[in-house]
């Protein structure tokens, strides 16, 4: 009797082990695959503002001053992300996180960025799910289609003229895929107009704050 109770004690005290064991592992390994998730973000996101702004033009960590606004995106009150690039402390730039929600499968996610004087450096898509072959052309490995906001304003096209084509605008369609390129105009329009009326707004802090933060 007394050896069963000793073995029954023993198995169960090897099988609490090896599920601690378990555990420690599961929880080791989740942890290094956020970990590593993170960093993959981080070093996306370095690389996309990078190819909007050229890194000559600020000198201070355009990562870690942001300012979250709720007020930016078209249909959305989801706080957008907006980098500010400085100079010698004074301001340069913006990068602005845009949403259209206007794509030809929803959701489309940018990244615009304008300088103080009102000139985008450049527009990335980084988020979508457009359709291969026609929509997914706004994605700069597929085209060069979204490089045709590089310098433009909003003086240059003017007003009327920041539509596609097929609207009688300045901007080009693509080839059988008009909703999703009329939706990034939209969008970059939209985060221009923005920039424009909130600029002192968007540099009046320091620090990464969320809208209405010191
Ligand atoms: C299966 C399918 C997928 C499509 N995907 C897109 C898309 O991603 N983006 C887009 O603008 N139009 C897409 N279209 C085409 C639109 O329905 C629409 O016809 C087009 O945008 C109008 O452009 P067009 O005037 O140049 O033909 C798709 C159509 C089909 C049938």
């Amino acid at each position: 009797m007394n050896s069963i109770i000793k073995n029954t004690f023993s198995a169960a005290t090897i099988l609490g082990i090896f599920s601690l064991l378990g555990l420690g592992l599961t929880s080791f390994t989740f942890h290094k695959t956020e970990t590593k998730i993170q960093e993959n973000e981080r070093l996306a996101l370095l690389t996309n503002l990078k190819a909007v702004i050229p890194e000559s033009l600020y000198d201070n960590d355009i990562v870690n001053d942001t300012l979250e606004v709720t007020d930016l995106n078209q249909d959305s009150t989801k706080p957008a992300v907006i980098y500010r690039a400085r100079k010698k402390g004074e301001p340069v730039a913006a990068i602005m996180t845009v949403v259209t929600p206007f794509g030809y499968s929803g959701n489309i996610t940018l990244l615009v960025a304008v300088k103080t004087d009102g000139t985008l450096t450049g527009v990335r898509t980084i988020a979508h799910r457009e359709t291969p072959g026609l929509g997914d052309k706004i994605e700069i490995e597929r085209s060069d289609w979204i490089s045709s906001f590089d310098g433009k304003s909003l003086d240059n096209p003017s007003d009327t003229q920041w539509a596609v084509k097929r609207d009688s605008g300045y901007f080009d369609q693509l080839t059988g895929a008009t909703i999703t390129p009329r939706a990034v105009v939209g969008a970059v329009k939209n985060a221009l107009l923005y920039f424009k009326h909130n600029q002192a707004r968007i540099f009046s802090t320091t620090e990464s704050t969320p809208e209405g933060g010191n």
